[in-house]
């Protein structure tokens, strides 16, 4: 069985790339959500997924700032799916409270935005990628898609057929040499430092064999509840200038996705990349 974890499922971007996965892979989904009902959400991902829905378990009450939730979870897929089963980690959970000077600094507030959007991530993957299988164990798993009996790649093409994935969100204004304007300082900080995760990540699943490659995302500007208070809840779509619907946003991320290998000349790993297939500079 391959499975995807799908961390930050409730809404926005989280949402509609877990009905995805449902509607494009045979991945079974593990979605994981902080909010405490499970069956509510379950409803709510598994509108217009037809068939799909029999592959979704909802896993509730999964707080990223604290750790045995995160423990506990995977435990779960372990029991059910067994070590080797996971292919792709997705870690969506993020949080923006856009302080404009040092003077709307808030402790607790950037505390936790870091407990989110950079430790959050990392405590996700130190519970998750143990369930990765390693290399050795793919190619038994790929060669197993060659026999005409057996399913071909559950993922199809959402990942590349060489590897399993580890993909977290980040975002272009965590990138420091981008950085012209200023403000943000929790958010803007959260991200570079989710991204130096990202590369140490990277680093340790070669260096132990694993399949899976590591990178982070910056989605473009999405219309959802996340940018709303910033950009307006009446915000029109405008591609050019990297404004995207929540579809427009789920089509090129998992375009994206597919593209990620460790072969050719293009270093994917441990490296950040926008909606359109182009890395950002840390
Ligand atoms: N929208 C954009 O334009 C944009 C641009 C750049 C980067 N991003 C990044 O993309 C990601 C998703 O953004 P979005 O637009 O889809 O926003 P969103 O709808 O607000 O999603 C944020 C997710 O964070 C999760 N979350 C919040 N607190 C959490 C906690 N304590 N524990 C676990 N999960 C928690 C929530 O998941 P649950 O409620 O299910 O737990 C929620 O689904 C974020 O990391 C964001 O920084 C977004």
């Amino acid at each position: 069985m391959s499975v995807a974890i799908v961390q930050g499922c409730s809404s926005g971007l989280g949402l509609a790339l877990t009905q995805h996965i449902l509607r494009h892979t045979n991945l079974t989904v593990y979605a994981l959500t902080h909010q405490s009902t499970s069956s509510e959400f379950r409803d709510r991902i598994a509108v217009n997924v037809g068939k799909g829905k029999e592959r979704l378990t909802v896993l509730s009450g999964v707080d990223v700032r604290e750790e045995r939730g995160l423990e506990k979870a995977a435990e779960t897929v372990k029991e059910r799916e067994g070590k080797g089963s996971v292919r792709l980690v997705a870690c969506l959970a993020g949080v923006l409270h856009a302080e404009k000077s040092l003077g709307a600094i808030d402790l607790e507030t950037a505390l936790s935005t870091f407990q989110i959007n950079t430790l959050g991530h990392l405590l996700t993957y130190k519970h998750f990628v143990p369930l990765i299988p390693n290399k050795r164990e793919f190619k038994s798993l790929q060669s197993s898609w060659q026999d005409p009996e057996k399913p071909k790649d559950p993922a199809r093409g959402m990942i590349g057929r060489d590897n399993s994935l580890c993909f977290s969100l980040s975002a272009r204004v965590g990138s420091i040499s981008d950085n012209e304007r200023g403000g943000w300082y929790s958010y803007r900080a959260s991200k570079a430092a989710l991204n130096q995760v990202v590369r140490c990540l990277d680093h340790e699943l070669a260096n132990k064999s694993s399949s899976a490659i590591a990178v982070g995302y910056h989605p473009g500007t999405v219309l959802t509840s996340f940018t709303s208070p910033i950009i307006g809840k009446d915000a029109k779509p405008d591609l050019e200038h990297g404004r995207l619907t929540v579809d427009q946003a789920i089509d090129s991320m998992t375009k994206v996705m597919g593209k990620v290998t460790r072969e050719g000349d293009e270093k994917w790993g441990g490296r950040c990349w926008d909606w359109k297939g182009e890395r950002i500079e840390w």
